[in-house]
């Protein structure tokens, strides 16, 4: 039976700002292990009868699945929980839901818009609270994305990782798990979807070296990663047009993955938009890792809710 350290137990994940270097390793192998334990069908019951709630108030397919999967393959059971039913919807307060949730469950899954939502939720729980996406971040994402580059490369330290297109939540999150693990970033967004100031100075600040740029085909030569996701995110529908406009040429094609190079490998967090941030032949292609980087969503939460929940 794989052993897990008490250490990080009873800590929330709601930003990776907040945790270490060394904490995201510990994930990191963790996950791993879990991941060769679960294609082995070796059971491993690290939290037996716990439970895991899962506010949604956004629509998720792969955050959705593999946390409750995840829960299920680690001896416990996941709640789904949509916002708009609970009274949190009717104006219960955060703070309310949060202490009332906590004599029932034993960590708060929560997808929502804005973060100050997720840190509220956080502060007033007494079990951990796991970020599963915010308008600024998307830290879980961030997990499985480091893991699927460390799995292809063997390392991380010393690449360079290339994201095109909206400098979004998911950028956000990237971007400093990249700089804490030792990854050059890169953006290369419209000037208007620049990734956030304050984020890029925390990124910076970890040690890590970011570059802001606008040019795609430049900013890939030498590129060890290409990263995009979606230019509308949830809740920005009514700006589609307008994205698509100020997005033209941010998307990643056959011509831009050459320009990177036959050992890059191209990483999507998913849902795609086929001919908009990424073409079908891409996301399809040989130098696709978007689907071993979908299943370590799984395999990632599963090491987080193991060496958090208590
Ligand atoms: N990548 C991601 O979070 O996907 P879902 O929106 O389907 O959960
Ligand atoms: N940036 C996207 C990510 C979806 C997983 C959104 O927020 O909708």
């Amino acid at each position: 039976m794989v052993a897990v350290a008490d250490r990080l137990k009873g800590r929330s994940f709601t930003r990776v700002a907040e945790w270490s270097r060394e904490e995201l390793l510990e994930v990191l192998d963790l996950a791993d292990e879990l991941k060769r334990l679960q294609q082995a069908r070796e059971e491993h019951h690290l939290l037996p009868g716990r439970t895991l709630g899962m506010i949604f108030q956004k629509p998720s397919t792969r955050t959705r699945v593999s946390f409750e999967v995840g829960i299920f393959q680690l001896g416990g059971t996941g709640l789904y929980l949509s916002a708009g039913d609970l009274q949190l919807g009717r104006g219960e307060t955060i703070k309310d839901t949060a202490v009332v949730l906590s004599r029932y469950l034993d960590a708060i899954m929560i997808r929502t818009f804005a973060q100050s939502d997720v840190e509220e939720l956080a502060e007033n729980a007494a079990i951990p609270v796991i970020n599963g996406l915010t308008d600024s971040s998307h830290p879980c994402q961030a997990l499985a994305d480091v893991m699927t580059i460390r799995e292809r490369f063997g390392r991380l330290e010393g690449l360079k990782v290339v994201y095109l297109g909206d400098g979004n939540n998911v950028c956000a999150s990237l971007m400093v798990a990249s700089a804490k693990l030792g990854m050059d970033f890169v953006a290369a967004t419209p000037p208007g979807y620049r990734p956030d100031d304050e984020v890029v100075k925390v990124a910076r600040a970890a040690g890590g070296s970011v570059e802001l740029v606008e040019d795609p085909g430049g900013a890939v030569e030498g590129a060890d990663v290409l990263y995009t996701d979606v230019w509308t995110s949830m809740g920005q529908e009514d700006e589609r047009k307008k994205r698509l406009r100020d997005l033209a040429g941010f998307g990643i094609d056959g011509q831009l993955v050459a320009r990177a190079g036959s050992d890059a490998i191209v990483l999507h967090c998913l849902p795609a938009h086929y001919g908009e941030e990424i073409t079908e032949d891409v996301l399809y292609g040989p130098q696709s890792a978007v689907w071993d980087e979908a299943e370590n969503r799984l395999h990632a939460q599963k090491a987080l809710m193991a060496l958090v929940i208590r």
